[in-house]
């Protein structure tokens, strides 16, 4: 059994489909008036965030309390690695104090891979680097199945910055194995070379790449992670790449508009495209505390069979 969830890449589709059932049912318990349940009765959930977060710290607290677990968040600014303590000595701390669950985020891609076989606790990938984010694929995919009834066959265009993206990098891997066809489409400069190779198309007119599509997913323009000179500024960004209503008129007339947040508006969409009644950016936040929820649970009951 594999007791961590570190990304989408080394998870089977049957895996991933058992995550979103659960996901699926976890989202009725959110839905009656009292939202709690004892499934993580017992249990301690510690997040542990080195880069800022608003959606995915919050949701993972959220959960782990709707579940009764005892639940807890830390942060790099307000911790001992302020004093020179390593990403690995705070992680044997955490784990020494009876934690069942880790949550972690770090700028580092492979932080937690390095972290998982070092301690007891289950460790969940919270977003490393430009490596993977596995539970916001996770809740892209359920929104998708509840808006479209399921994923096999859809077309599916990212847009934006590929290159320092770990959201796509899980999405692809998600979306593939569910049957998906995968289109991405930004300035090349934010392309990795050999994107092919993950099994998508890719193109460098964002028209081209949304043709058609039943999802048009935004991806940010990740500021604090650019070398200068990547495009020449935001304005010349959103002329050429960001889509407004003209652009999402390409895509299917009933195509879901998804981010994962947070959106730079007037950059990646238009605020008409993020308001409009395409979007379903505010379902995905909603669908990631029912996801993190069946994530949680499911490690605690032993983990991902192999
Ligand atoms: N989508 C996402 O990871 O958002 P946060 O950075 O707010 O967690």
């Amino acid at each position: 059994m594999k007791k961590d969830l570190l990304g989408l890449k080394d998870l089977s589709a049957e895996n991933i489909q058992n995550i979103l059932d659960t996901a699926a049912t976890m989202k009725m318990i959110l839905q009656q008036p009292t939202k709690k349940t004892p499934h993580l009765q017992g249990k301690c959930v510690v997040n542990l965030f080195y880069e800022n977060s608003t959606r995915t710290r919050l949701s993972f607290e959220l959960a782990a309390k709707y579940m009764s677990a005892t639940a807890a968040n830390i942060t790099a600014s307000g911790s001992s690695v302020q004093k020179g303590e390593t990403l690995i000595d705070t992680a044997n701390t955490i784990n020494a104090m009876g934690t069942d669950i880790l949550v972690m985020r770090h700028s580092m891609s492979g932080a937690p891979h390095l972290i998982a076989p070092l301690v007891s606790a289950s460790v969940i990938n919270a977003g490393d680097g430009m490596d993977e984010h596995p539970t916001q694929a996770l809740l892209d995919m359920l929104t998708i199945i509840e808006k479209k009834g399921g994923i096999k066959g859809l077309k599916v265009a990212i847009i934006g910055d590929i290159y320092h993206s770990r959201v796509v990098r899980s999405n692809i891997y998600g979306l593939t194995k569910l049957g998906a066809e995968v289109s991405v489409g930004g300035p090349s400069t934010l392309i990795p070379q050999g994107m092919e190779q993950m099994g998508v198309k890719v193109f460098k007119s964002v028209h081209e790449a949304i043709v058609d599509a039943d999802v048009v997913m935004g991806l940010r323009i990740q500021l604090e992670r650019q070398k200068s000179g990547l495009f020449p500024s935001l304005r010349e960004y959103y002329r050429f790449f960001g889509v407004d209503e003209k652009r999402l008129k390409f895509a299917k007339p009933d195509a879901l508009v998804m981010h994962p947040g947070p959106v730079n508006r007037g950059v990646e969409f238009s605020s008409n495209v993020i308001d409009g009644d395409q979007s379903v950016i505010n379902e995905q936040v909603t669908n990631g505390v029912a996801v993190r929820m069946a994530v949680m649970y499911i490690l605690s009951r032993g983990g991902f069979e192999e």
